[in-house]
């Protein structure tokens, strides 16, 4: 199901229809109720982006769990980053989404975790490649980079954009168990 705040703008041409891909089949029938579930955070940074991401995502029936911040005053971002990469490090959620200022800090903490693929795009081309390559699981943003149309589209476009596997899956397998933490709280 494609935002209706994007209809015109929001393309996404890489995306493949694929069955055995919930995200997938939620855009391709535009009618069932999403089923992935999210988790997101973010700091004082990026807090009025964040709101507007959960908003948009419910509108479209999307389940979202906020673990803040959830204000303007000044916070630390590995607080948050730490609570959306051990929920999708644990398996707890299929997707995150984490954003501070760059979104650089975020992504320094959320690759740390086991499991975790965490990537930082300013860009639909960026958001697709990260799932189509990478299977990215946490989409990472920087609200102080990346304005609030372009943010959304980019979101919409890495829920609904499937991972290949294939050769893919075989590079991820080469480095997917190096250096990462276990869980963390
Ligand atoms: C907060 O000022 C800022 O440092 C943070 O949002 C983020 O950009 C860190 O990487």
């Amino acid at each position: 199901m494609a935002f209706p705040q994007l209809a015109e703008a929001n393309r996404r041409p890489f995306a493949v229809r694929d069955d055995n891909n919930p995200w997938e089949n939620e855009m391709s029938t535009g009618e069932e109720k999403p089923t992935g579930s999210i988790i997101i955070g973010c700091d004082h940074a990026a807090y009025g982006l964040k709101e507007k991401i959960k908003e948009v995502l419910a509108a479209v029936g999307f389940t979202v769990e906020d673990v803040g911040a959830f204000g303007e005053a000044s916070v630390d971002y590995p607080d948050f980053g730490k609570k959306v990469a051990s929920g999708v490090s644990r398996g707890d959620f299929d997707r995150g989404i984490l954003i501070c200022g760059t979104g650089i800090g975020m992504s320094m903490v959320a690759n740390k975790y086991k499991n975790v693929r965490a990537a930082l795009c300013a860009e639909p081309f960026s958001a697709s490649m990260s799932r189509r390559h990478n299977d990215a699981n946490i989409l990472v943003l920087g609200s102080r980079v990346t304005g609030e149309a372009l943010a959304l589209n980019i979101v919409d476009t890495w829920l609904h954009t499937p991972f290949e596997g294939g050769r893919h899956q075989v590079r991820l397998d080469k480095f997917s168990h190096l250096g990462k933490c276990a869980e963390d709280k």
